[in-house]
């Protein structure tokens, strides 16, 4: 296997990997939107890393790896060495038992530089990843998390990482635990898979498909005027909805009622009587602890 050094646009030097590792897939392609164009990696380090490159055309000099992404192109892997998840955290995911994979969405201005599509991407994604899961576990087992994280019965099963590229290009990463039989004691606690959900293993190839499917149905609807349909249907599965949280911020940490989200896909807190938004960038909550 060949491996490259990539140059990004800017001329910086990026760690090289094995480019050589993608390969015509067994997991099945949509015809077209997100999905038809798919590059399966055995290993690499982040697909948001390896979808960036490649959404900008600008990384490799030659090999398997040139090339630019389309729109609704996949970077798809087995493993990830680096994964990565908010807030500087990694992602944990032993190799082949889990979906990580990262949709490139490359849409015409203005509608990627509209913040309330910005706003409600994650929302969308996270959508999309609730009903997949639904469909396997039941719609009464899973809950969202704001802003990113989809529960199975309560647990972690799947986290999603949007990012901004070049040229109103979008990154959206989701990791979603399918076969996961242990996790590291650090997240074991709070974490689960669609295997220790169930107790059955299920085929990875027939979840993707489930998923892209969702992803094709719900994210047009983060770039629909308001994405009302988006916010209402977030609010529903939303955990602990009029329930007491804590907001953390990089400075302190404060108690409110969690009440919705607001037009633009940010959270709505009640503090002390006075209603307060807050963006994903800025904050994380978590979920007072039932007694
Ligand atoms: C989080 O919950 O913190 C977000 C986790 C996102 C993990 C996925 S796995 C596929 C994609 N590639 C990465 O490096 N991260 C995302």
């Amino acid at each position: 296997m060949r491996e490259y050094t990539l140059n990004m646009i800017d001329g910086t030097e990026i760690p090289t990997f094995d480019l050589g590792g993608w390969r015509e897939s067994d997991f099945p392609k949509t015809e077209k939107g997100i999905g038809s164009v798919l590059r399966h990696y055995r290993q690499v380090d982040s697909t948001n890393r390896v979808a960036r490159v490649w959404a900008s055309g600008s990384g490799v000099v030659s090999g398997e790896g040139k090339g630019i992404a389309p729109h609704g192109a996949v970077v798809l892997a087995d493993h990830q060495t680096s994964g990565r998840g908010r807030q500087g955290r990694t992602w944990e995911s032993s190799p082949g038992q889990n979906l990580l994979f990262t949709v490139i969405l490359r849409a015409t201005e203005p509608l990627l530089s509209d913040h309330v599509a910005r706003g409600m991407l994650p929302l969308a994604t996270s959508l999309a990843v609730a009903s997949t899961l639904a469909s396997y576990a039941g719609e009464d087992q899973v809950s969202l998390k704001w802003p990113n994280d989809v529960l199975l019965g309560g647990k972690k099963c799947s986290g999603i990482l949007v990012e901004a590229s070049v040229d109103e290009v979008f990154l959206i990463g989701i990791g979603l635990n399918v076969n996961e039989s242990e996790f590291s004691d650090e997240v074991g606690a709070m974490a689960t898979s669609l295997l220790l959900h169930s107790g059955r293993r299920v085929e990875r190839r027939d979840v993707f498909k489930t998923l892209i499917d969702r992803l094709n149905h719900w994210i047009p609807k983060a770039f629909e005027r308001g994405a009302d349909e988006v916010r209402a249907a977030y609010v529903q599965k939303m955990a602990g909805v009029g329930s007491p949280i804590t907001i953390h911020t990089h400075a302190d940490s404060a108690p409110g009622i969690l009440r919705g989200l607001n037009p633009d896909g940010g959270l709505l807190v009640e503090h002390n009587a006075a209603q307060k938004v807050y963006y994903s960038g800025e904050v994380s909550l978590t979920h007072a602890s039932p007694d």
